[in-house]
């Protein structure tokens, strides 16, 4: 007797990858593909270290957040006109609407282009035509966050901002990434103090390779909404049990996490644990050029690795990431009632 059945959970991998989604945690020049680095560096006629695309795409291997950011800051000298940011931008939209993502807040590092003499004059425009269009071809919803490279200076980092300042409406938040080992949260008060006074939405990465006190210390020193990454918040009951209480949702990307080393490998990723925690978790791509996945890449791996998680944990996951993002409120319940209905359509229960 033959017995063709499906993998117990290939129809709820079906169900979470049509579903609408948002990617809240997204590092536009993280999407930069092999192929498109190739294809700008002739365009301006540099050359790069590796023979080809398959090569650099090989040399994808890291030890840990260092490791890449060295070979990521490297990549982005390729980034130099309009029209290049522009098809980075206009690439990952169709990319992110092809995995169902109805809503993407994408960070955008500025001081790794201005400190190539790349202005804000020269990408900023084109990110926001790439963002138009997404949302009159492709009904995605674009915004963009500004982050302050944490390994430079705050005065650095106040520069960035206030030179952002004529771009103003096409960016909504400023958030923190780069190195986070010796430089903590605390360095950049100052600048989170005046994103506030800009009426800016703020968000930081902490506790990806950092420990637990970074997570609570961008809590109370920068005022964040959300945290970016915020795993090794399971290093500490106390850090855990107040991002539970206060709902304070984390942007957790499981194979930059695996890529990075802060897990040996998928099986080892502690997302189960935040969410029987009751921490407002959130799933989301990263770098997904550099680590192997677009954002339903991600799910699949997740589930795939956790047999344990089902259709609750899943559609759990999916409305906590459009609940937490910065769109406004009436969107964001559209999004909800599209993710219901098409769960229901899967023929799922919501979870009470
Ligand atoms: N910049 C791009 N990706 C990052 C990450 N995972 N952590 C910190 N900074 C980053
Ligand atoms: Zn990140």
């Amino acid at each position: 007797m033959s017995t063709i059945t499906e993998a117990p959970d290939a129809a709820l991998l079906a169900a979470v990858r049509t579903a609408p989604k948002a990617e809240l945690h997204l590092h536009l020049e993280g999407t930069l593909e092999p192929e498109m680095a190739f294809a700008l560096a002739q365009r301006h006629g540099v050359a790069l270290r590796w023979p080809d695309a398959q090569a650099l795409r090989a040399a994808y291997a890291f030890d840990d957040l260092q490791a890449f950011l060295d070979l990521y800051y490297a990549g982005c000298d390729v980034l130099r006109s309009a029209d290049d940011f522009f098809e980075l931008a206009w690439a990952y939209c169709r990319r992110a609407a092809a995995d169902g993502v109805v809503r993407a807040e994408v960070f955008i590092d500025p001081q790794s282009h201005t400190a190539r003499g790349v202005d804000f004059a020269v990408f900023m425009p084109a990110l926001a035509r790439a963002a138009q269009r997404a949302r009159d071809e492709l009904d995605l919803s674009v915004d963009y966050i500004v982050c302050a490279l944490r390994h430079l200076s705050e005065d650095d980092a106040l520069a960035m901002l206030e030179a952002s300042r004529p771009w103003a409406e096409h960016y909504i938040g400023v958030g923190l990434d780069s190195s986070e080992r010796g430089h903590p949260p605390g360095k950049f008060t100052r600048l989170f103090a005046r994103a506030g006074e800009l009426g800016l939405r703020r968000v930081a990465h902490a506790g990806e390779e950092g420990p637990a006190a970074y997570v609570a210390e961008a809590l109370d020193a920068l005022g964040v909404e959300r945290i970016d990454h915020g795993v090794r918040a399971l290093d500490d009951a106390a850090v855990l049990e107040r991002l539970a209480r206060e709902r304070v949702p984390l942007t957790v990307c499981p194979l930059s996490n695996v890529r990075l080393r802060v897990y040996p490998d998928m099986a080892a990723h502690r997302l189960p644990e935040l969410l029987r925690a009751g921490i407002v978790a959130t799933v989301h791509s990263d770098d997904p050029a550099y680590f192997g996945g677009y954002v339903n890449d991600n799910y699949t791996a997740l589930f795939e690795a956790h047999p344990q998680l089902g259709a609750d944990d899943a559609y759990r996951l999916l409305r906590n990431g459009l609940q937490a993002s910065f769109a406004p409120t009436a969107q964001v319940e559209r999004w909800i009632a599209r993710l219901d209905a098409h769960w229901r359509r899967c023929g799922y229960a919501l979870p009470a």
